[in-house]
């Protein structure tokens, strides 16, 4: 299996992983933009609503993925956008931007603090940091994957697995205020109606079990054989075949005054 991302593979629950974009858009107050940024713009669903919603606004989309930034690159084009491959941890954009978006990838970023910081430091006065990350670590889908991995029945890489990538919403409104940003902090549970069978797997082969089965080459379909059979103990399906994932997201939108 290849490490890079699968954008078709993430989009198959695209409409479930769009809401939280617009409901985090939804709070950001900056309304006029000359340079909008989207951090993670993966295969560019995050960069459209962008463009619609700063209509005047140069928009760019960064991300690390060779795979994701060519999807993009064909999804979204005009001479208002651009996307560039780079990581977002060391990235930087030629002029002070006025709206940074970060949705759904500061987890993946050991350190995002910094990147957090990095941006609220060079935002343009009156400019706004919105920012969504999954809050849902402690969930069966996540702890049966660390508990697989660490039983030592696949040579799964040490660290790669992390318990805890994103602060509790708390750390996140400490962190914002702590930049002298106005911070609008909150936690949403969306109740997921999924149909098929393993229907929570097919959700976290898009993302979390990525660089999983990456690591494992030969023995990733006995650690997902495995893991798929968790899965189903966790999340059975009700009498008409669907299943219920709850999953939390944890939203912060920072405004510097001015
Ligand atoms: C879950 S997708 C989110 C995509 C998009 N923002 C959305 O809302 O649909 C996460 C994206 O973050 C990107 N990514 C992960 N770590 C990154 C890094 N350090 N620098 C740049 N992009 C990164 C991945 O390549 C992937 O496209």
């Amino acid at each position: 299996m290849s490490s890079d991302w699968d954008p078709a593979r993430y989009l198959s629950f695209a409409e479930e992983r769009s809401r939280p974009l617009s409901e985090l858009l939804a709070r950001v107050v900056t309304t006029q933009a000359r340079l909008v940024v989207d951090l993670g713009c993966g295969p560019g669903t995050s960069t459209m609503p962008l463009l619609e919603r700063w209509p005047a606004a140069r928009v760019v989309g960064v991300d690390s993925s060779p795979a994701m930034i060519a999807r993009a690159t064909g999804a979204a084009r005009g001479p208002r956008v651009s996307f560039v491959k780079a990581d977002i941890g060391d990235w930087e954009p030629e002029e002070a931007p006025d709206v940074v978006v970060a949705n759904a990838v500061l987890q993946w970023v050991p350190e995002h603090v910094s990147v957090i910081e990095r941006f609220a430091s060079v935002l343009a006065p009156g400019g706004s940091l919105a920012i969504q990350v999954p809050g849902n670590f402690g969930e069966p889908s996540h702890a049966l994957m660390r508990e697989l991995a660490a039983s030592g029945r696949w040579p799964v890489p040490p660290g790669l697995l992390r318990e805890s990538p994103v602060l509790d919403p708390g750390g996140y409104l400490s962190v914002l205020a702590g930049l002298g940003l106005d911070a609008d902090v909150w936690s949403t549970t969306y109740l997921h109606v999924l149909d098929g069978p393993d229907p929570v797997l097919e959700w976290v082969r898009g993302t979390a079990l990525r660089p999983v089965l990456a690591a494992l080459g030969d023995e990733a379909p006995s650690f997902e054989a495995a893991y798929a059979a968790a899965l189903r103990e966790a999340y059975p399906p009700d009498a008409a075949g669907r299943t219920v994932l709850a999953f939390r997201r944890i939203f912060a939108v920072g405004r510097r005054p001015g």
